[in-house]
C-alpha cells in the first residue's frame, strides 16, 4: 500500500508521515531529502547550478541511498556519506528549488524513489507523489498550512536543542527571513513545469494550521482505514 502526502515546506509532512509509519509499520519516504542530496552534491564540487546539463549528469551519476534500522531516524547517504543532517541547512533551503526544477534531475530521482518503494508498504512525503510518482497511491492527502504558521513551525524546530534561547528582536528577524525563503520555495516549486506542486485531483486536503500533529494522523489513518 502507498499512502501519499503532498504540500509545502513546513507544513509538517516530514512529522506526519513519520508518524504514519511508525504506527503503521510502513516504511517512511522522504523524497525531499533525495533533491537535498542532489543540492549538496552540487555545492560541494562547486557546480554551476545554472548549468542544467551539468546538474542532470550530477543526479544520474551519485548514488544516493536511505539507510534505515530498527528504532532510528532513517539516514540519507551521499556517495555513502551521511549527510542526514548536511542537507538541513539554509545554503540548501536556498538552492534546492533550482535543483529540483531540473527535468533531468527529477527523472533520474524518479527512478531512486520508486526502487526504494519496490516491495514495501510505505507513507511517501513530497510535492509530487500523488501526481507523478504514485499517481495510484491508494491514498493521497495534500497537506497544507498558513506560512506564518509554517515559519514558526521551521524557526521553532531550528531552536530546540538551544541552550540559550535567542532574544525576541532575533527571532522576529529570523521569522520574517524564514517566512520570505518559504514563500520563495513555494512559489518556485509551484510554478515550475515539470511534477510542479499541485494537488492531485483525488487528494483529500488536510490545514494543518490550527490542527495538532496527533489530530492529522489520526485523520490519515482513519482514510488509510477506509481503504484497506
Ligand atoms: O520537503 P523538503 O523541504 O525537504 O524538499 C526540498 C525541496 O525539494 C523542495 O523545495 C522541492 C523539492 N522537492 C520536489 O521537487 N519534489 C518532491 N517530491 C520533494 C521535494
Amino acid at each position: 500500500m502507498i499512502v501519499a502526502i503532498d504540500g509545502p515546506a513546513g507544513s509538517g509532512k516530514s512529522t506526519i508521515a513519520g508518524q504514519l509509519a511508525a504506527r503503521l509499520g510502513f516504511e517512511k519516504l522522504d523524497t525531499g531529502a533525495m533533491y537535498r542530496a542532489v543540492a549538496l552534491a552540487a555545492l560541494e564540487r562547486a557546480a554551476d547550478l545554472d548549468d542544467e546539463d551539468i546538474i542532470d549528469e550530477l543526479a544520474r551519476t551519485v548514488r544516493i541511498e536511505v539507510a534505515r534500522r530498527a528504532g532510528e531516524r532513517a539516514r540519507v547517504l551521499l556517495d555513502g556519506a551521511d549527510v542526514t543532517d548536511a542537507i538541513r541547512t539554509p545554503a540548501i533551503d536556498a538552492c534546492v528549488s533550482k535543483v529540483s526544477a531540473y527535468p533531468g534531475v527529477r527523472q533520474a530521482m524518479l527512478d531512486v524513489q520508486r526502487r526504494a518503494a519496490e516491495g514495501h508498504d510505505i507513507v511517501a512525503e513530497g510535492r509530487d507523489i500523488g501526481t507523478v510518482v504514485f499517481p495510484a497511491a491508494e491514498v493521497k492527502v495534500f497537506l497544507t498550512a498558513d506560512p506564518a504558521e509554517r515559519a514558526r513551525r521551521r524557526v521553532a524546530q531550528r531552536h530546540e536543542a538551544d541552550a540559550v534561547a535567542p532574544s525576541d528582536d532575533e527571532l522576529a528577524q529570523e521569522l520574517q527571513r524564514t517566512l520570505d525563503a518559504i514563500e520563495r520555495r513555494d512559489q518556485l516549486d509551484s510554478s515550475r513545469e515539470v511534477a510542479p506542486l499541485v494537488p492531485a485531483d483525488d487528494a483529500v486536503h488536510i490545514d494543518s494550521t490550527a490542527a495538532s500533529i496527533d489530530e492529522v494522523v489520526a485523520r490519515i489513518a482513519d482514510l488509510i482505514q477506509e481503504r484497506r
